[in-house]
């Protein structure tokens, strides 16, 4: 592309609040990846967008041109349709693991590209990587011909798609602009969309442990990511849900696949059954499917077999024991009560310092890391009984992640405690 624009133009428009151009907004992104314009040009944008925003063109604009900045795959030769989850990210969120067999077990092709953990919330790929032999890495044709034959692939996302993305973020990442709504949507969307899945449901959690805190601003990034989805062609539709605790009873790689495994096999807790469910029906009705219950493949085994069939295609031995941690220790109730908090991003900050997370892209995850919880909000507990179970293999991490649950529950002697909906709001473009 010729340089028909100037970089110092663009910040200066949308600084005074004006809107960009498409032609502008595709300079844009082409001229940042190749170089033409400087990061802490990009930072000065990024930052007039976070500030000012962008309107629902725009961002459509923007989220093309990332696209653009790649490859985009095609699943159309497929024998079945295809439907993808994402979610925006949260503690103890394993629910890509069984629901991806699930759907796969109901007649929908899953082709999930996840990524590796950062800070206090997992990665998908970390949890898989707990299973001996699991591998993450495909190539594009892996991918399909194992789509084909079983339905479900969860893999890392090659470099190819959406690179603009990977610089942009790794520059909003130190500059302050993660927030930008704007910037949150077309980063997740451009992904979504150049990865070719035909249905998108979108998992935007709010609450302590999520990026978005509170409902408002997690409404907005919904609403704004169904209309850039709907835009492109793909079928999209979010739930809004809470994750103001975490999710499950397990925030740690290899215990959150042992969780995984459990719902798979019938049982599980009620939170994990509940959502995966939930966003089975969704995923199966966004792609054309709305004859098949997902609760009945999770029951009788179908989904199960499709987990162990999808393990195996990756290397891993879906029978192979687990990693465990090689020190635990457990924290207990102080009193008499019913359990009315405990919160999910201190118990993330906590599995992340024993280990289950890394601080940096090349740090390595212990596999067996993390935090066992023995009650959520709501139950009863009793003065002595075990609260939490801490799993490291390095000791020395204890004392910080004690640290990180100061003030993390509340155990009330009066009052009843009022639940939080787990599913707090649908969006769809209808
Ligand atoms: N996840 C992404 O992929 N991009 C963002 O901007 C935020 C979360």
């Amino acid at each position: 592309m010729s340089e028909n624009f100037d970089a110092v133009d663009i910040i200066r428009a949308k600084r005074d609040r004006h809107e960009l151009s498409g032609e502008q907004i595709a300079w844009t992104i082409d001229a940042y990846t190749r170089g033409v314009i400087a990061d802490e040009q990009m930072a000065a944008l990024a930052m007039a967008i976070l500030l000012n925003g962008m309107d629902r063109r725009e961002i459509s604009d923007w989220t093309a041109a990332m696209i653009a900045s790649g490859e985009r795959m095609d699943f159309s030769a497929l024998s079945r349709p295809t439907a993808d989850k994402h979610s925006t990210g949260g503690v103890g969120d394993k629910i890509t693991l069984p629901l991806a067999p699930l759907v796969a077990a109901c007649g929908v092709a899953v082709p999930q590209l996840s990524g590796r953990g950062l800070g206090h919330t997992g990665g998908t790929l970390d949890k898989l990587e707990a299973i001996p032999g699991w591998q993450a890495d495909l190539s594009n044709q892996d991918m399909l011909t194992q789509l084909e034959a079983i339905g479900a692939v969860i893999c890392a996302a090659g470099a190819g798609l959406a690179p603009a993305d990977k610089r942009l973020y790794a520059l909003r990442d130190v500059t302050g602009t993660v927030e930008a709504i704007p910037l949150i949507a077309s980063s997740i969307m451009s992904k979504k969309i150049a990865e070719g899945t035909g249905a998108l449901v979108l998992d935007v959690k709010v609450g302590s442990g999520a990026f978005m805190k509170d409902a408002a601003q997690a409404g907005e990034l919904a609403r704004t990511m169904v209309g850039l989805g709907t835009d492109a062609g793909v079928r999209t539709v979010a739930l809004l849900t809470d994750m103001s605790t975490p999710l499950g009873l397990t925030a740690g790689n290899a215990l959150e696949v042992r969780e995984s495994v459990e719902v798979l096999a019938g049982g599980g807790p009620a939170d994990v059954v509940e959502l995966t469910v939930a966003l089975a029906r969704e995923m199966l009705v966004a792609a054309g499917v709305d004859d098949v219950d997902p609760a009945d493949a999770l029951a009788d085994g179908r989904a199960m077999d499709v987990w162990r069939a999808m393990i195996s295609a990756q290397g891993g031995d879906p029978e192979a024991a687990l990693p465990v941690a090689q020190e635990t220790q457990q924290i207990t109730a102080g009193a008499d009560g019913v359990l009315t908090r405990l919160d999910a991003l201190q118990v993330g900050v906590a599995a992340w310092r024993l280990g289950a997370g890394r601080a940096r892209k090349e740090d390595l995850v212990q596999a067996g890391a993390g935090v066992e919880l023995h009650a959520k909000p709501g139950d009863t507990v009793t003065a002595g009984q075990p609260l939490l179970t801490l799993h490291t293999d390095t000791p020395e991490r204890f004392s910080r992640a004690h640290e990180a649950l100061d003030g993390a529950w509340e155990i009330s002697t009066a009052g009843a405690h009022v639940p939080t909906p787990l599913i707090m709001d649908r969006v769809s473009a209808d």
